[in-house]
Protein backbone atom coordinates (compact mmCIF):
# COMPACT_ATOMS: atom_id res chain seq x y z
CA UNK A 1 0.00 0.00 0.00
CA UNK A 2 1.42 3.67 -0.98
CA UNK A 3 0.87 6.25 2.05
CA UNK A 4 2.77 9.29 1.69
CA UNK A 5 4.77 10.16 4.96
CA UNK A 6 2.89 12.11 7.62
CA UNK A 7 -0.50 10.79 5.52
CA UNK A 8 -4.20 11.93 6.99
CA UNK A 9 -6.00 9.33 5.60
CA UNK A 10 -9.94 9.85 4.45
CA UNK A 11 -12.51 7.77 5.90
CA UNK A 12 -12.14 5.68 2.30
CA UNK A 13 -8.30 5.10 2.46
CA UNK A 14 -8.95 4.33 6.54
CA UNK A 15 -11.49 1.41 6.35
CA UNK A 16 -9.47 0.11 3.27
CA UNK A 17 -6.40 0.07 5.54
CA UNK A 18 -8.13 -1.92 7.59
CA UNK A 19 -8.85 -5.04 5.58
CA UNK A 20 -5.53 -4.68 3.74
CA UNK A 21 -3.88 -5.03 7.22
CA UNK A 22 -6.18 -7.80 8.18
CA UNK A 23 -8.70 -6.84 10.23
CA UNK A 24 -11.30 -9.03 11.35
CA UNK A 25 -14.95 -7.62 10.31
CA UNK A 26 -16.15 -7.43 13.80
CA UNK A 27 -13.20 -5.59 14.71
CA UNK A 28 -14.00 -2.90 11.51
CA UNK A 29 -17.68 -2.76 12.55
CA UNK A 30 -16.60 -1.75 15.93
CA UNK A 31 -14.38 1.03 14.40
CA UNK A 32 -16.97 2.52 12.02
CA UNK A 33 -19.12 2.55 15.51
CA UNK A 34 -16.64 4.59 17.33
CA UNK A 35 -15.77 6.68 14.57
CA UNK A 36 -19.46 7.29 14.21
CA UNK A 37 -19.56 8.20 18.20
CA UNK A 38 -16.95 9.73 17.95
CA UNK A 39 -17.23 12.68 14.87
CA UNK A 40 -20.88 13.33 17.08
CA UNK A 41 -18.51 13.98 20.19
CA UNK A 42 -16.07 16.49 17.98
CA UNK A 43 -18.87 18.16 16.42
CA UNK A 44 -20.72 19.06 19.91
CA UNK A 45 -16.62 20.29 20.92
CA UNK A 46 -16.58 22.70 17.94
CA UNK A 47 -20.21 23.66 19.00
CA UNK A 48 -18.98 24.65 22.49
CA UNK A 49 -16.18 26.53 20.68
CA UNK A 50 -13.45 24.22 21.41
CA UNK A 51 -10.37 23.47 18.45
CA UNK A 52 -11.22 20.27 16.78
CA UNK A 53 -9.52 18.26 14.10
CA UNK A 54 -12.76 16.32 12.75
CA UNK A 55 -10.61 14.62 9.90
CA UNK A 56 -7.90 13.40 12.86
CA UNK A 57 -10.84 12.78 15.09
CA UNK A 58 -12.21 10.00 12.25
CA UNK A 59 -9.51 8.95 10.82
CA UNK A 60 -7.88 7.88 14.72
CA UNK A 61 -11.37 6.14 15.65
CA UNK A 62 -11.25 4.32 12.51
CA UNK A 63 -7.81 2.90 13.22
CA UNK A 64 -7.44 3.08 17.09
CA UNK A 65 -7.89 -1.08 16.94
CA UNK A 66 -6.11 -1.36 13.92
CA UNK A 67 -3.48 -3.47 16.32
CA UNK A 68 -6.33 -6.00 16.71
CA UNK A 69 -5.14 -7.57 13.18
CA UNK A 70 -2.23 -8.73 14.89
CA UNK A 71 -2.17 -9.07 19.06
CA UNK A 72 -4.75 -9.18 21.47
CA UNK A 73 -4.94 -7.90 24.70
CA UNK A 74 -3.54 -4.08 26.13
CA UNK A 75 -0.49 -4.79 23.37
CA UNK A 76 -2.57 -3.83 20.69
CA UNK A 77 -2.77 -0.20 21.33
CA UNK A 78 1.32 -0.11 20.80
CA UNK A 79 1.33 -2.44 18.03
CA UNK A 80 -1.12 -0.85 16.33
CA UNK A 81 0.55 2.10 16.44
CA UNK A 82 3.73 1.20 14.69
CA UNK A 83 1.98 -0.72 12.33
CA UNK A 84 0.41 2.90 11.29
CA UNK A 85 3.78 4.52 11.91
CA UNK A 86 5.44 1.68 9.11
CA UNK A 87 2.63 2.63 7.20
CA UNK A 88 3.86 6.39 7.08
CA UNK A 89 0.62 7.64 8.69
CA UNK A 90 0.38 11.05 10.56
CA UNK A 91 2.45 11.27 13.82
CA UNK A 92 -0.71 12.15 15.28
CA UNK A 93 -2.75 9.34 14.44
CA UNK A 94 0.41 6.90 15.64
CA UNK A 95 0.25 8.78 19.42
CA UNK A 96 -3.50 8.49 18.88
CA UNK A 97 -3.60 5.12 18.70
CA UNK A 98 -0.83 4.67 21.49
CA UNK A 99 -3.13 6.41 23.68
CA UNK A 100 -6.88 5.30 22.64
CA UNK A 101 -6.71 2.64 25.46
CA UNK A 102 -6.87 5.53 27.84
CA UNK A 103 -3.92 4.91 29.93
CA UNK A 104 -1.54 1.53 30.69
CA UNK A 105 0.50 0.86 33.66
CA UNK A 106 3.59 1.90 32.70
CA UNK A 107 5.33 -1.50 32.22
CA UNK A 108 3.44 -1.93 29.51
CA UNK A 109 4.88 0.10 27.47
CA UNK A 110 8.07 -0.88 28.51
CA UNK A 111 7.81 -4.52 27.40
CA UNK A 112 6.81 -3.33 23.82
CA UNK A 113 9.96 -0.87 23.98
CA UNK A 114 8.14 2.10 23.70
CA UNK A 115 9.10 4.93 26.46
CA UNK A 116 8.04 4.18 29.93
CA UNK A 117 4.77 6.25 30.35
CA UNK A 118 1.55 6.11 31.10
CA UNK A 119 0.04 6.99 27.59
CA UNK A 120 -3.05 8.97 28.85
CA UNK A 121 -4.87 10.81 26.15
CA UNK A 122 -3.60 14.05 26.03
CA UNK A 123 -4.95 16.01 22.82
CA UNK A 124 -8.71 16.81 22.60
CA UNK A 125 -8.44 14.51 20.03
CA UNK A 126 -6.95 11.79 21.71
CA UNK A 127 -9.59 11.99 24.31
CA UNK A 128 -12.57 11.90 21.85
CA UNK A 129 -11.23 8.59 20.67
CA UNK A 130 -10.40 7.16 23.85
CA UNK A 131 -13.82 7.92 25.64
CA UNK A 132 -16.05 7.37 22.48
CA UNK A 133 -13.97 3.56 22.32
CA UNK A 134 -15.39 3.19 26.19
CA UNK A 135 -18.87 3.94 25.27
CA UNK A 136 -19.39 1.90 22.29
CA UNK A 137 -20.01 -2.15 23.29
CA UNK A 138 -21.19 -3.93 20.35
CA UNK A 139 -24.65 -1.66 18.97
CA UNK A 140 -24.75 -0.04 22.50
CA UNK A 141 -23.90 3.47 23.73
CA UNK A 142 -23.18 3.00 27.57
CA UNK A 143 -23.94 4.87 29.64
CA UNK A 144 -20.43 6.66 31.36
CA UNK A 145 -20.85 4.65 34.40
CA UNK A 146 -21.27 1.47 33.19
CA UNK A 147 -18.45 1.46 30.57
CA UNK A 148 -16.19 2.68 33.78
CA UNK A 149 -17.68 -0.34 35.73
CA UNK A 150 -16.67 -2.89 33.25
CA UNK A 151 -13.32 -1.15 32.76
CA UNK A 152 -12.46 -1.40 36.76
CA UNK A 153 -13.75 -5.49 36.23
CA UNK A 154 -11.34 -5.93 33.25
CA UNK A 155 -8.41 -3.44 34.58
CA UNK A 156 -8.65 -3.87 38.46
CA UNK A 157 -8.39 -1.01 40.88
CA UNK A 158 -5.84 1.68 40.86
CA UNK A 159 -5.10 0.96 36.95
CA UNK A 160 -4.42 4.63 35.19
CA UNK A 161 -7.00 4.34 32.14
CA UNK A 162 -9.90 4.47 35.09
CA UNK A 163 -8.37 7.75 36.85
CA UNK A 164 -7.92 9.16 33.05
CA UNK A 165 -10.88 8.46 31.77
CA UNK A 166 -13.30 9.35 34.86
CA UNK A 167 -11.66 12.58 34.10
CA UNK A 168 -12.35 13.35 30.75
CA UNK A 169 -15.83 12.56 31.49
CA UNK A 170 -16.14 15.14 33.88
CA UNK A 171 -14.39 17.32 30.71
CA UNK A 172 -16.71 16.04 28.29
CA UNK A 173 -19.89 16.28 30.38
CA UNK A 174 -20.90 19.90 30.04
CA UNK A 175 -20.49 20.13 26.65
CA UNK A 176 -22.37 16.90 25.52
CA UNK A 177 -25.28 17.58 28.37
CA UNK A 178 -27.40 14.72 28.03
CA UNK A 179 -27.16 13.95 24.44
CA UNK A 180 -25.38 10.91 24.53
CA UNK A 181 -28.26 10.03 26.99
CA UNK A 182 -30.93 10.14 24.16
CA UNK A 183 -28.60 9.05 21.65
CA UNK A 184 -29.56 6.02 19.40
CA UNK A 185 -27.04 3.25 19.03
CA UNK A 186 -24.38 3.85 16.61
FE1 LIG B 1 -8.60 -0.81 21.42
Amino acid sequence: MLALAGHLPSREEAIRILRSVGCPDNVIRHCLRVAKLATRIARACLRAGLSVDLALVEAGALLHDMGRARVRGIYHAFVGAEMARELGLDERLVRLIARHTGGVRPSVAEEMGWPPGEYAPETLEEKIVAYADKLVEGRRILPFEEALARLKEELGPGHPAIRNLARIHEEFKPIMGGELETASSP
